[in-house]
């Protein structure tokens, strides 16, 4: 990509990096542009807006040049910038993390309020998959008293969470451990939760670039049926929940059904789903009777 320099104005970035990213094919090329200039320049989209005649200097014209190209070739802009935003935190990602999802703050959101008044007890929380540590960072900041633990199964994302952890200030009240699911963790717990790989398998090659290319396998493969991980996860939490704590897990389109039938098998009690913004049922919560 060439056709911007140090004495290029931000008005002119703009339309350059929209031409380029509609050419290739990105869904919103004039919301991408303007992230991209932010990021690169370090803007605020206020001061955007207020200076658009303003040159972009060195070095947010090369660091433009490089963002472009990434970012028209696939990569996504948080995977670029190191950085995604999840319930309004700012949280380190990189290639051995999954990209916090939107839809997972439904997770969030049901956690907070099955627990109601109880967010402020000394609650036990376990996170199985905690990848870049999202859940269980918002988790902890919205429960002042709580202890948490997340486990993953890459080393490289244990790492990414224990920064995560550490820069949100809950490294007193926080854990993250290497591990496979729940081995070697001891109970009991008041709220265990997961967002486990659920794409089937044979699926996951289908995925879109930046899915498929920029989030590690580990954190997408559910095996054959996408189920693998909540026939692990189900019924070791039975053994790890206090009485009447509650598991939410967070399921994939279409999953809802075989999950809850699964949770009641395994004597849950309250199973029931609930849905994200897009009105896609999303997590699946149950209760350990009390
Ligand atoms: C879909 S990602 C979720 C990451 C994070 N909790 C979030 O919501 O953004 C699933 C995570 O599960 C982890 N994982 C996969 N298999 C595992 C296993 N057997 N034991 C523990 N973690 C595992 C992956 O490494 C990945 O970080």
């Amino acid at each position: 990509m060439r056709g911007v320099g140090a004495a290029t104005s931000r008005a002119e970035a703009l339309a350059w990096l929209a031409e380029n990213f509609e050419n290739a094919g990105l869904d919103e090329p004039r919301r991408e542009a303007r992230l991209a200039l932010c990021e690169a320049g370090g803007l605020t989209p206020a001061a955007l807006i207020a200076a658009p005649e303003a040159a972009l200097g060195e070095p947010a014209a090369a660091r433009l040049v490089d963002l472009a190209a990434r970012r028209a070739a696939g990569e996504p802009l948080s995977k670029i910038a190191g950085r995604r935003e999840f319930w309004g935190l700012a949280l380190a990602v990189s290639p051995d993390v999954l990209d916090p999802r939107p839809e997972t703050e439904t997770l969030v959101e049901a956690a907070l309020k099955l627990l109601g008044s109880r967010r402020r007890d000394p609650l036990r929380i376990l996170d199985l998959g905690v990848g870049s540590g999202a859940i269980l960072c918002a988790l902890l900041t919205e429960c002042p008293a709580a202890l948490g633990l997340g486990v993953d199964a890459s080393a490289a994302a244990v790492s990414i969470a224990r920064r995560n952890v550490e820069a949100c200030g809950l490294a007193a009240r926080a854990d993250v451990r290497l591990g496979s699911w729940t081995e070697g963790v001891e109970g009991p717990f008041d709220l265990i939760v997961s967002n486990p790989p659920y794409i089937p398998s044979a699926d996951v090659d289908g995925l879109e670039r930046a899915v498929r290319d920029y989030d590690p396998r580990l954190a997408l493969d559910g095996g054959p049926d996408g189920l693998d991980a909540y026939r692990a996860i189900l019924p070791a939490s039975v053994a790890l929940l206090a009485p009447g704590g509650r598991l939410l897990v967070e399921v994939g389109a279409g999953q809802g059904g075989a999950v809850l039938g699964l949770a009641a098998r395994l004597g849950f009690v309250h199973a029931e789903t609930r849905r994200d913004l897009a009105g896609v049922e999303r997590v699946v919560v149950g209760q350990r009777p009390a």
